[in-house]
């Protein structure tokens, strides 16, 4: 039987679960977002520096059934109005990835209506087109907690991965810094606040990869680099020492990411002769810095630069939803037998980076 219901546009359920936001959301084929529930975890971290998977697994459990059920509310829907259900099936943290799947299945299972089952990575990178209705192709730059890849999005499915991180991602060099800094959890926004009354010049730290040839990222060089210019100062840091730290490490991951997204430019217009567009997602892409390097890139190289609302930049269960009904409307379901995917590339015939992070 065909998912598409007749007389109204498709309705899907999305979950998401793979890092450390709970989120369900609905989602409808006309671009509307009915309900969009997220609950961060922060707070449950932050007593630790750093997301713990088995704490963030159990606070999924803990709170999934009453997003899920406060965003059917919120939307006005019953399960009887919903037409399938779409859950992260990886990549990221396995116990909370098994929550959301189990989940989804669980409902899939008991109102007979399709499964699928979404790589987080595609939810990221088909978000353009649900606050945006961009049509293929387009340059993505995915930049979160777990994730820095830069990716030709060719259509539902058909990803050709540019470059990635070989080693940490660049929302965990924030957080890294952000530690190194005495600054709290989690980084991003900490060091940007403290960036912003900083003097940029005053530390020379290296720019990983700058004009190295492809487009693959490195941000652990840069860490080191911190941590070995933070033990060179008197301690405790001064407030001047930490916002020109902070200034100084700002302004290097938004040169490298300039220079990466430069080089990937080209490689996709090689492609792509004519059309496109400069897509961000993930959490980093709420950076001024970085938004204001990529904005720059984007209007030289005569590309419209799309930055969906930060609401849809990080982890949010619109996106799979969203994903949820690209999918369907190409007939596509996954088996009640799908077993969830830590690792899951969304392209397989990209090489796998050493070292690069699990979540997204
Ligand atoms: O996409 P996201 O919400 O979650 C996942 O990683 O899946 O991204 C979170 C990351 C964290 O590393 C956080 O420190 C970083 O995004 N972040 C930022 C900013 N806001 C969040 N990094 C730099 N500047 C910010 N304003
Ligand atoms: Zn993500």
């Amino acid at each position: 039987m065909s998912p598409i219901p007749a007389g109204r546009p498709l309705r899907v359920l999305g979950i998401e679960t793979s890092c450390d936001e709970t989120a369900a959301a609905i989602v409808d084929g006309e671009r509307r977002i009915l309900s969009d529930r997220v609950l961060s975890q922060t707070g449950v971290h932050r007593p630790y520096g750093g997301i713990v998977p088995e704490i963030a697994a159990r606070a999924h459990l803990d709170h999934l059934d009453g997003l899920v059920r406060d965003a059917l509310a919120e939307a006005g829907v019953g399960l009887d109005g919903i037409d399938a259900v779409a859950a992260t099936g990886g990549p990221g943290l396995i116990g909370g990835v098994m929550v959301g799947v189990m989940t989804a299945k669980g409902i899939a299972l008991a109102r007979g209506l399709p499964f699928l089952a979404v790589n987080h990575l595609e939810g990221h990178a088909l978000t353009a087109r649900l606050s945006d209705g961009l049509a293929f192709p387009y340059l993505l730059l995915l930049v979160s907690g777990g994730h820095t890849q830069l990716l030709v999005v060719e259509g539902v499915g058909r990803y050709v991965r540019l470059g990635t991180t070989i080693d940490d991602a660049a929302g965990e060099a924030f957080d890294k810094t952000a530690k190194l800094l005495g600054l709290p959890y989690p980084g991003g926004p900490a060091v940007e606040r403290a960036a912003g009354g900083g003097d940029p010049t005053r530390f020379a730290l290296p720019r990983p990869m700058l004009g190295r040839p492809g487009c693959d990222f490195s941000f652990s060089g840069l860490k080191t680099a911190v941590r070995h210019a933070v033990a060179a100062l008197p301690q405790p840091l001064s407030p001047r020492d930490v916002a020109d730290m902070a200034a100084a490490f700002q302004a290097a991951v938004a040169a490298v990411v300039a220079d990466r997204g430069r080089r990937a430019v080209a490689l996709f217009r090689a492609r792509h002769p004519e059309g496109g567009a400069l897509v961000v997602a993930g959490g980093v892409a709420a950076n001024r810095a970085i938004r204001t390097a990529l904005e720059t890139l984007a209007a030289e190289c005569a590309l419209p630069f799309v930055a969906p609302p930060l609401r849809l930049c990080t982890d949010n269960g619109a996106m799979i939803a969203w994903a949820g009904i690209e999918r369907l409307r190409l007939g596509q379901r996954d088996d009640l037998a799908f077993a969830p995917r830590p690792r899951w590339p969304l392209d397989p015939t990209a090489p796998a980076a050493i070292g690069a992070g699990v979540k997204a």
